[in-house]
């Protein structure tokens, strides 16, 4: 089926671009010693997982437990989880994983290590764990120079294992140029670096150093102490990865379909793709470079100015050629989250549709509990 006859709105991957994308990080990451764990919450599908699991990738970071979960089921032995749990509900299917898998938790707070290390007793398991460590972003993580406090202070739970230490730079969401890009991959050198030699001269392991984000990927390669990269939009990219010149268009892989649906004032386009597709994210660690809610392929004239649940406002800035009824793309702001917002994507290559790709592994789509 040609892309033109599709129903719109859909949700498209290009095929040919993603795998480039998947191939040229991938490949990066091994010339260089690394391994990668990508972090799956960009596209939660268990067929592109396996995907990146063919293109040389060793083990996942998870957004979600029940990602983590899924990719246990289908046999992935290298699982992380990325943020820290504190329930009894998740501290308990935290340690049901690490009986089944090499399961990494990641822990920077002493309340929730004394729910984790509880569970893990009452499973029998020695829960393996790193120290989030803060390296810019000041969301998770102890200070790099407290990292052997921390890790002394753990030493009271006794069925919680170091393994190293995790970091996510997530404050590079902020830079607008490729210079602060680049300053945000000093950031999180320097910082891991510091955390891992206090740890090691106070005689702890850090024998994973893992840490990531598609715009410091390439920065971080060369490091001498990261060895496991995390990143996860790099599959995709979109137009907060663009934004800071650090990624060209051509390598967007995920797109919108939309129809234009009505023409009514001078400039003023609305099209059938609305929150409910692109989302309404404009990046979540403040890059003030975005305008709108998206980038209309092959029109530079139009800006996608509003969006309702199902509909999309755009404006033409001087003449266009737009007509009701033609089918743009559009390349959401941030493909993560609209690539969570639907159930397939749709797999194309050149001006073919080739089937669907299940994004299988949305939150709550285990019911988990109440089976
Ligand atoms: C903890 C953590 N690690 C890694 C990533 C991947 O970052 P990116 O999507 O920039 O590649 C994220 C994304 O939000 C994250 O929250």
């Amino acid at each position: 089926m040609k892309i033109n006859e599709l129903q719109t709105p859909a949700i498209l991957v290009d095929l040919d671009r993603m795998e480039d994308n998947l191939n040229t990080y991938h490949r990066a990451a091994l010339a260089h010693g690394k391994q990668v764990w990508p972090m799956i919450k960009t596209h939660k599908s268990r067929e592109l997982a396996r995907l990146q699991l063919d293109t040389g990738c060793s083990g996942f970071l998870c957004g979600t437990l029940d990602e983590a979960e899924a990719l246990a089921d289908d046999g992935v032995q290298n699982l992380m989880y990325a943020y820290p749990v504190a329930t009894k509900p998740s501290a308990d299917r935290v340690a049901a994983l690490a009986k089944r898998c090499n399961f990494i938790a990641r822990i920077d707070d002493l309340d929730a290590a004394r729910i984790m290390d509880r569970a893990a007793a009452e499973a029998g398991v020695l829960l393996q764990y790193t120290i989030i460590v803060d390296s810019g972003l000041h969301r998770f993580g102890v200070q790099p120079e407290q990292a052997a406090d921390f890790a002394r202070a753990m030493e009271q739970f006794p069925h919680l294992k170091l393994r190293g230490i995790s970091t996510h730079p997530g404050h590079v969401y902020g830079a607008a140029t490729k210079e602060e890009v680049a300053q945000c991959c000093v950031d999180e050198r320097q910082r891991m670096a510091v955390a891992a030699q206090v740890l090691r001269q106070a005689g702890y392991c850090v024998d994973m150093v893992t840490s990531g984000s598609t715009p410091t990927f390439f920065g971080a390669l060369d490091d001498e102490n990261i060895n496991i990269c995390h990143p996860g939009n790099y599959i995709y990219h979109d137009v907060i990865q663009c934004a800071s010149g650090n990624v060209d268009w051509e390598r967007c892989a995920l797109t919108v379909l939309a129809a234009v649906i009505s023409h009514p004032a001078e400039g003023l386009y609305l099209i059938d793709a609305g929150a409910k597709c692109l989302g309404l994210d404009q990046g979540a660690h403040g890059n003030g470079s975005i305008r709108g809610f998206g980038a209309v392929v092959g029109h530079p004239e139009l800006t996608v100015v509003g969006l309702s649940e199902e509909v999309g406002k755009l404006r033409a800035e001087g003449p266009t050629d737009l007509q009701v009824g033609d089918i743009i793309r559009i390349i959401p702001n941030h493909a993560c989250s609209a690539a969570n917002l639907a159930s397939y994507c749709v797999g194309v290559r050149g001006d073919e549709a080739e089937g669907l790709i299940a994004v299988d592994l949305r939150s709550n789509a285990t019911k988990k509990g109440f089976e």
